[in-house]
């Protein structure tokens, strides 16, 4: 079946399907990992609905969003080989018109970990996911546990705000040597990409201990080894639903998160951990 690009609302509203939607939320540049969601999608629905949109709203002031990857026509292909019905790929014009004034609030959880360094970003981040639920009115939405916060805070404002919507989490794909695959990552040299090895080695080196003091630790000690040429910007181990920080006492699933900065660039990683 071919694949139907909508470009505006308008587009998007003739393209829908009669049975089930599944829409998978993206920025384009899309990668292997975008691809598992799509995959993982088509299990869930009759149709899959790929968005592609850089949202200025989550992007600070001082961060990538001009120099964003944009490869629109790769993008296509490739949601074509998925299977994907519909990409819808509004305009930034067509998603926000002038006079724009209510949006969605992250609350205290927007404000902590990822949020503390970004602030604003998980706002803009529920806004246009909002609206993309609203414009596409899927049956299911898949997101990457790559953004593990993300991902969380989906799942909140789904809850708080009673959004008729199923959301289903996919596990990170990664390169063979760790790497998480990303976006960002084709900002990277050579060198940068040894540097950026130490992520996915400190969540493995905590991923082996038992307690929160110790996986902190171990996971710290790798990324030490690894400054000054990547940045620390937080290691964290989280309760996956709500980002606070586990005690020691801690049983369950916790979130080993990491984010540093590598020469310009800033990846984000992170794995599940179970406790107790
Ligand atoms: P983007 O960074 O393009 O990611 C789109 C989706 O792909 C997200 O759900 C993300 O978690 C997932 N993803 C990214 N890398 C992955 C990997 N290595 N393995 C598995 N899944 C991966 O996240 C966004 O866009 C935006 O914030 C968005 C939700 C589209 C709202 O603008």
């Amino acid at each position: 079946m071919d694949l139907i690009v909508a470009r505006n609302r308008t587009d998007l509203i003739k393209a829908r399907g009669a049975g089930t939607i599944a829409l998978v939320p993206t920025m384009g540049a899309l990668h292997e990992g975008h691809r598992s969601l799509v995959r993982a999608a088509r299990t869930h629905a009759d149709q899959v609905v790929v968005s592609i949109f850089v949202n200025p709203l989550q992007f600070g002031p001082n961060e990538d969003l001009s120099r964003y990857p944009r490869t629109f026509d790769a993008d296509l292909e490739v949601c074509q080989e998925e299977g994907a019905a519909v990409v819808f790929a509004p305009a930034v014009e067509d998603m926000y018109p002038p006079g724009r004034q209510v949006s969605v609030r992250a609350g205290e959880m927007g404000r902590i970990v990822e949020g503390a360094s970004r602030p604003g970003h998980f706002d803009g981040m529920l806004t246009v996911v909002l609206k993309l639920f609203n414009l596409v009115r899927p049956d299911v939405a898949v997101f990457g546990q790559k953004d593990a916060q993300q991902l969380a805070m989906i799942r909140r404002m789904v809850a708080d705000l009673d959004v008729p919507v199923e959301i289903v989490g996919a596990p990170t794909v990664r390169e063979p040597d760790g790497l998480a695959l990303s976006s960002r990552n084709r900002y990277l040299s050579a060198e940068d990409r040894q540097v950026a090895l130490a992520l996915s080695r400190a969540l493995r080196a905590g991923a082996a201990e038992r307690a929160p003091a110790r996986i902190r630790a171990a996971a710290r000690e790798v990324l030490d080894a690894a400054t000054p040429e990547l940045e620390l910007d937080y290691l964290a181990l989280v309760d996956p639903a709500t980002f606070g920080d586990v005690p020691e006492s801690y049983t369950g699933e916790a979130v080993l998160a990491v984010a540093a900065r590598i020469g310009a660039t800033r990846l984000i990683d992170n794995m599940v951990i179970t406790l107790g």
